[in-house]
């Protein structure tokens, strides 16, 4: 469930009507729930409750520094994978014993940041991570608490390109392997081997590529501990899909999802901790954008619309769907016309929807694309010199922008032109 609903025929969020946003702050733009962020988030802690637990928030999924306050001040904790997200994690208040730092390429440089501003974890993807870890740690004078992220080589069922969990990806190291690295690991100076982390993919919309590679960590936390190693905690990653269109299949909720963790790992007495990004924030946010203009194409009719692949790559990346909806309620009996849903790139690919039936539109019509709050904004880039687009967020009937519009001016003062030019 979320809070963007239509209130006396006009979509809203939570108390604030999309089209007084867009009268103010101009299309296309991103536009977030404050309630149901939150109701997201408290999801998960209850599905985990009474285990004990931190949720972290997967800042990759959307990293504004407004939204990490809201859920950083609810007591999320976070899942980082680079300096720059430490710092957003940071900027938004959140104090570096809730900050957990992910990722397979992280530098000497990203360690030492940590390092100096407090962490909970180093979730270690790699030997030679961990060789350098433990020389940053040394040269520092401190201890760097770790995980190891194994690959549990689990199919997660879901895109190809966002499935990590196969023995072919890069991440972690391999699940038959770990005895050597972590006993490697307990002997290097300056790491403390805590736990262990395992995430197999974004998406997933079966519970049982969970349940098997969360078997496989229950045996593993029982064969490490035999070896003497302390497994006090165990980071079982993020991943949980979420519906995209409501045609779809209902996938798995997170009071299932938190059922099977207590099944599978509840026992051993440990801290867990998850990773979500995509089920906190994806149907905690649309993306809003007019009509340009209705072209009648061969045998199709094209709605070019002022948002484009450069503000949300997910169709034209993952072939993804996005239900889109438009600002002003359809009349009940209204008929539907199928139009494909391009942008302005001069790319093919710029194509959100094909042959999508929507009630007739017009130019300046306002439409919304729906679950866009996780990998839209973050994934945005200024291919053809297009702007980001502002992000706003509402909370009851108060919205605030919460990142602005740069301006040209402020992009074009980016470049330099050498003087020898
Ligand atoms: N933890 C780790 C180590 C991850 O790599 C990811 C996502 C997450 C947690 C959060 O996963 P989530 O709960 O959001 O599924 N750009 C793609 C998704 C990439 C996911 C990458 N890793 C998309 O738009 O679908």
């Amino acid at each position: 469930m979320d809070h963007f609903l239509y209130h006396n025929g006009l979509l809203h969020a939570e108390g604030v009507a999309i089209a007084d946003i867009a009268a103010t702050v101009g299309t296309p733009f991103y536009c977030y729930s404050a309630a149901t962020l939150t109701r997201h988030y408290h999801l998960f802690t209850e599905a985990l409750t009474p285990m004990p637990h931190l949720v972290c928030f997967a800042i990759k999924s959307l990293s504004n520094v407004a939204v990490l306050k809201l859920l950083g001040d609810l007591g999320a904790g976070m899942d980082v994978v680079s300096g720059g997200e430490y710092r957003r994690a940071r900027a938004a208040g959140v104090p570096g014993e809730r900050i957990v730092f992910s990722g397979v390429g992280k530098t000497r440089e990203e360690m030492r940041l940590a390092l100096t501003g407090g962490i909970r974890q180093f979730n270690v993807e790699s030997e030679p991570e961990m060789r350098a870890l433990s020389e940053v740690a040394v040269s520092l004078g401190v201890v760097a608490p770790i995980t190891i992220r194994v690959n549990p080589d689990v199919d997660a069922k879901t895109h190809e390109k966002i499935a990590t969990g196969k023995s072919e990806n890069k991440f972690g190291i391999p699940i038959a392997r770990a005895s050597e690295v972590y006993a490697e690991a307990a002997a290097l100076p300056g790491l403390r081997v805590i736990g262990i982390d395992v995430h197999i993919g974004s998406q997933l919309t079966e519970l049982e590529p969970f349940e098997q590679a969360y078997l496989k960590v229950a045996d593993l936390t029982r064969r490490l501990r035999s070896e003497g190693h302390s497994i006090e905690r165990l980071d079982l990653g993020g991943g949980l899909g979420i519906p995209y269109a409501r045609s779809n299949e209902a996938p798995p909720l997170p009071t299932d999802y938190g059922a099977l963790i207590k099944r599978t790992v509840g026992d051993l007495g440990c801290e867990i901790e998850i990773e979500p990004g995509r089920l906190i924030s994806g149907n905690a946010g649309i993306l809003v954008s007019s009509v340009i203009y209705v072209k009648n194409g061969e045998g199709r009719d094209f709605l070019i619309v002022d948002a484009a692949m450069n503000d949300l790559v997910r169709p034209s990346m993952y072939g993804a769907h996005h239900d889109i909806v438009p600002v002003v309620e359809p009349a009940v009996a209204q008929d539907l016309q199928p139009y494909d849903v391009v942008g302005p790139v001069c790319e093919t690919g710029d194509t959100f929807a094909k042959q999508r039936a929507l009630a007739p539109l017009a130019e300046g019509d306002l439409i919304a694309f729906r679950s866009a709050g996780a990998y839209g904004s973050v994934m945005a880039s200024e291919y053809n010199t297009r702007p980001l687009i502002p992000e706003v967020l509402v909370k009851g009937d108060h919205f605030a922008v919460i990142r602005a519009r740069p301006t040209f001016d402020e992009i074009l003062s980016r470049d330099t032109i050498p003087a020898w030019l």
